[in-house]
């Protein structure tokens, strides 16, 4: 049986129909949310992304603003824009989109952000909360990953956790996070022995690698649920057809556009795991709306008021 497709599309809707009515409540109470955007340079991908946040802010009711330093800004130069921003009440998040060019000191930028205005929750303190699990803002990535797995009714507590990726950004903060929901966690990376033994143990298998496809069918325990967090642009004919020959419908639109988004996940995967996240529709739309729902929750922690996590379904 072919698995459960789990719609990341349609489980960020929802999400973000949850914070737009939470806003309107804030509304009512003179109160209204607002994030900063930083997007330095003009890397493609980022821009898009930006455009992306910018747009979420305006359907859910919060106020955004996009600053735009040039590729040459320096080190001290974000770091004075970023403690204005800290200084501004009417800012509650302040996300540094990355990456930063090469010669600004990224860790000593996003080190400056204050801690409870940080809605990507990569302040090292934001790290120490999750860790020793006492509330703060939690990588937006990472959280979606729990909201797909709680919201498709999908057992963690005691199950298998395989993730295959050790990034600050995404690997470490879902491990921490199935760690927290009590699964038995394996972080796997580069130097891993076995990686496709190890990832067969998985009931959950999160892949994060940034590798096109990497993740086939011998990686997978049959039944098991695959989360695919990878998003590659595969430009090549040859690795596109060994990963979509005879898919009509990427075909149409490789011919077109001249690539392809795929996932770290094999399209073959499909045929043994239980359920999938696709890509794109999978992980990608809940990274914007959990950035939606950590900055409204940013509002209202700054506020004093308690923010319960979502139940989950
Ligand atoms: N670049 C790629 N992913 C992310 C993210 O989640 N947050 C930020 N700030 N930059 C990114």
């Amino acid at each position: 049986m072919p698995a459960t497709i789990l719609d990341g599309t349609k489980i960020a809707n929802d999400i973000r129909g949850e914070v737009a009515a939470e806003v309107a409540a804030m509304a009512a109470a003179g109160v209204r949310p607002g994030l900063a955007v930083v997007l330095v340079g003009h890397n493609p991908a980022s821009e898009i992304y930006v455009r992306g946040k910018v747009k979420a802010c305006e359907e859910v009711g919060v106020y955004s603003e996009k600053h735009t330093p040039s590729e040459a800004a320096t080190t001290s130069e974000l770091l004075r824009l970023v403690e204005d921003l800290n200084r501004r009440d009417e800012i509650d998040g302040i996300l540094v989109q990355l990456p930063l060019p090469a010669h600004v000191d990224s860790k000593t930028v996003l080190m400056a952000v204050d801690p409870a205005k940080d809605v990507d929750g990569f302040h090292p303190v934001n790290v120490g909360f999750l860790s020793t699990q006492r509330p703060g803002l939690v990588p937006c990535t990472p959280a979606g990953v729990m909201e797909i797995l709680k919201r498709s009714n999908i057992a963690i507590a005691g199950q298998e956790a395989v993730v295959i990726g050790r990034s600050d950004i995404v690997g470490k903060p879902v491990a921490m996070l199935l760690t927290n929901a009590n699964a038995t966690v394996t972080v796997c990376h580069s130097k891993t022995h076995d990686l496709p033994g190890v990832c067969r143990r998985a009931d959950i298998l999160v892949a994060a690698i940034g590798r096109a496809g990497m993740i086939t069918r011998e990686f997978v325990k049959p039944g098991a649920t695959v989360i695919d967090v990878g998003m590659n642009k595969v430009s090549d004919l040859p690795e596109f057809q060994r990963l979509f020959a005879g898919n009509a419908k990427r075909e149409e639109t490789f011919r077109a556009r001249g690539s392809t988004l795929v996932g770290d996940v094999h399209p073959e995967v499909a045929e043994v795991a239980g359920a999938i996240t696709p890509v794109p529709g999978g992980v990608g739309p809940l990274t914007i709306a959990m950035l939606m729902f950590n900055t409204v929750k940013a509002a209202k922690m700054r506020r004093g008021s308690n923010v319960p996590e979502f139940a989950g379904k």
